[in-house]
């Protein structure tokens, strides 16, 4: 019988998750058909991320269910194999997909941001116990990694680059290259790299600042903004590291607030929200249960239900 991890997930051979393997999506499309996956521009830097056991693919919070993993194989010989991930299909796509084609009022603005840190503040958490799981970091969180399910929440995709804290011997799985995940996402500590690696917060905290621009690019379509990715007025559209720590480290500049924000009292929260969240220093960024708690007022005040 083949090795599963603590989650019943077939391991590979050194014991990894499948993360490259070919997904399958039950419920897609023929290949060719609706879903079509768009070119990024802002590819990922860095190579395949050290997250071995225990965690089942995607992950998402309480808010609505989880991503819908199905089942993971793994096929192969000694000189070759391939991994399987099966998931459900979710025909909207990215977040960023969905963005392009979809405004928001503030309700599923609200819907989005709560159901995202949800998913982010789960993976963030130890749980302990047989059906526990590590704390997890995810290292590139932007909209084209998160999906967006057919009743308007999201979920946390994409953990190919995730680091998990291994509380029993007090160890971050430790990457090998610290700036991997996407230039553009990239928080000030990793695109100097100053992020202290031993210290499994830094990671989260990492996570936090592109949660916080991921707001940014949710909240703008709200006030029927154009979609736009962070720093689009203010790098190239496939920007080098030392364009992005030009403007992210050294003029320390931040996506900017339309005007139209401050006169809605909703959008100002979440404003100030996504300013905490990419603070320069990461110790005064937010953490993932802070940001969900305040959503969670901010849905109860609009009398709005999951
Ligand atoms: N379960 C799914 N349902 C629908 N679309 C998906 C699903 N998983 C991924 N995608 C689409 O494929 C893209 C790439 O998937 P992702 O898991 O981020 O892999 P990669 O490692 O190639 O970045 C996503 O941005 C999204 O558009
Ligand atoms: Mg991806």
């Amino acid at each position: 019988m083949r090795p599963t991890s603590p989650r019943g997930v077939p391991e590979g051979p050194d014991g990894t998750l499948p993360q490259r393997g070919l997904r399958l999506w039950l419920g897609a499309p023929p290949a060719g058909a609706a879903h079509h996956r768009q070119a990024d521009p802002d590819a990922e830097a860095g190579g395949q991320g050290p997250l071995r056991g225990g965690v089942d693919g995607e992950v998402e919070g309480r808010a609505g269910g989880r991503q819908g993993f199905i089942a993971a194989d793994i096929k192969g010989t000694g000189s070759w194999t391939q991994l399987y991930l099966i998931t459900d299909y979710h025909e909207n796509g990215s977040l960023y997909d969905y963005l392009g084609s979809n405004t928001l009022d503030v309700r599923a603005l609200l819907k989005l941001a709560y159901s995202s840190i949800s998913g982010l503040c789960h993976l963030h958490t130890e749980i302990y116990g047989t059906q526990g799981k590590p704390a997890i970091a995810h290292r590139d969180l932007k909209s084209k990694n998160i999906l967006v399910k057919k009743n308007g929440t999201c979920c946390i995709a994409d953990l190919g680059l995730a680091v998990k804290f291994n509380s029993d011997t007090n160890e971050v799985d430790i990457p090998r290259n610290l700036r991997v995940g996407t230039k553009r996402y990239m928080p000030p500590e990793v695109l100097d790299e100053t992020l202290n690696r031993n210290y499994f917060q830094s990671f989260m905290m990492a996570d936090m600042y592109s949660l916080g621009l991921i707001l940014w690019e949710m909240t703008r379509r709200c006030m029927v903004e154009d979609p736009q990715l962070p720093y689009y007025d203010l790098v190239p559209s496939d920007p080098s590291y030392e364009d992005m720590r030009e403007v992210v480290c050294f003029k320390k500049q931040r996506p900017s607030f339309p005007n139209r924000w401050s006169s809605d009292e909703c959008l100002r929260q979440v404003g100030k929200l996504m300013f905490e969240c990419w603070a320069h220093n990461p110790a005064s960024r937010l953490t993932a249960l802070r940001v969900k708690k305040t959503l969670v007022k901010m849905l109860e005040s609009q009398d709005i239900k999951l």
